[in-house]
C-alpha cells in the first residue's frame, strides 16, 4: 500500500506497558481497506495487548490509533465498536447461561429497548426495531451455521462453535473491520475450514480483517499481508513467501534474540 492511500486502521508509534514492562513498543501499523492481514509471532509477543489497545480496552502510554480517518485513541470500547471496529477474544466470552440467539440479540448496537423510561409513543417503533434485530440475528445464525443450536445455552457449545458464535456476535454490528484473536485455536479442522470460508465471504463483501493466528497454514493461505511481532515490536511485514524465508521471524519463533 502506498503511503498516500488511506489506511482503514492505523497505529502510530503505539507503546503499552504493564508496570515497568513494555509489552508493545513503538508499533506503527497500516491496514488497508478490504485486506486480510495476519498478525503472527511467538507467545508473549504483544499481539493481544496491541488488539486490546486498538479497541480501547487498554490505554497506551504513547502513540495513537486512527480508524476510518479519525483519531480513536483513548475512546471507550463501545464507542470504537459503534464506529465499526469489532474484535473477538482469544478465549470466547459468551453469556454462557443464555441461548445462542439471545447472545446475538444482546450484541446488537442501538437497543433503545434497554432504556427504562421509554415514552409510550416510541414503543411501536422499538418493537419494530426489535423485530429487525431478531431478523438479522436469524440471518447471521444461518450464515454461521449456528441456526441448529440457536436455542442452546451458549456455554454448552463446543469450543469451535463458541469461536463461530464470537464471529456471529460481532456481525450484529455490521462492522467495517473485524479483528480476530486466534480464531482457529482449539477448533477442529472442519469448523476451521468453515470459519475461514465465512471470513473470505465477508471479505468479498468488503469487510477488512486483522487476524492473530498461530495456525501458519491458515495465515499463509488466506492473509494478503503478514505482520510479525516479537518482544513487543514489529519485526516483519510482507507476503507469505517472504515470511517463510525470513530469518528474523524464524529466529523469533525459535526463541533466539531478534536484536541485531
Ligand atoms: N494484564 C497483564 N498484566 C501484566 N502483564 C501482561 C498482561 N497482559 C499481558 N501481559 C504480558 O505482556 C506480554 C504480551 O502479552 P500478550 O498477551 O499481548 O501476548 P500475545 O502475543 O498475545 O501472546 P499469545 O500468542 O500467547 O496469546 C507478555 O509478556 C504478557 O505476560
Ligand atoms: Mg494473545
Amino acid at each position: 500500500m502506498s503511503q498516500s492511500e488511506a489506511a482503514l486502521l492505523e497505529t502510530r508509534s503505539v507503546s503499552v506497558s504493564f508496570g515497568g514492562f513494555r509489552a508493545v513498543r513503538d508499533v506503527s501499523l497500516r491496514i488497508s481497506p478490504g485486506s486480510i492481514t495476519g498478525l503472527i509471532g511467538p507467545n508473549g509477543a504483544g499481539k493481544s495487548t496491541l488488539f486490546n489497545t486498538i479497541v480501547g480496552e487498554r490505554k497506551c502510554d504513547a502513540g495513537n490509533v486512527r480508524f476510518n480517518g479519525q483519531d480513536v485513541t483513548g475512546l471507550p470500547p463501545d464507542a470504537i465498536y459503534h464506529r465499526g471496529l469489532a474484535r473477538t477474544f482469544q478465549i470466547p466470552r459468551p453469556f454462557s447461561a443464555m441461548s445462542v440467539f439471545d447472545n446475538l440479540m444482546l450484541a446488537a448496537p442501538d437497543q433503545a429497548g434497554e432504556t427504562f423510561w421509554v415514552p409510550l409513543l416510541a414503543r411501536n417503533s422499538i418493537r419494530a426495531r426489535e423485530r429487525e434485530i431478531a431478523e438479522r440475528a436469524r440471518e447471521i445464525l444461518a450464515f454461521t451455521t449456528l441456526d441448529s443450536v440457536a436455542e442452546e445455552a451458549a456455554g454448552k457449545l463446543s469450543g469451535g462453535q463458541q469461536k463461530l458464535l464470537e464471529l456471529a456476535r460481532v456481525l450484529m454490528s455490521t462492522p467495517k473491520m473485524i479483528m480476530l484473536d486466534e480464531p482457529a485455536a482449539g477448533v477442529n479442522p472442519t469448523l476451521t475450514r468453515l470459519l475461514v470460508e465465512k471470513i473470505e465471504q465477508l471479505n468479498e463483501q468488503g469487510c477488512t480483517f486483522l487476524i492473530i493466528e498461530h495456525d501458519m497454514d491458515l495465515v499463509m493461505r488466506h492473509c494478503h499481508l503478514i505482520v510479525g511481532m516479537a518482544n513487543g515490536q514489529i519485526i516483519f511485514e510482507g507476503d507469505a513467501a517472504a515470511a517463510q524465508s525470513n530469518e528474523t521471524l524464524l529466529n523469533a519463533y525459535l526463541g533466539a534474540t531478534v536484536d541485531e
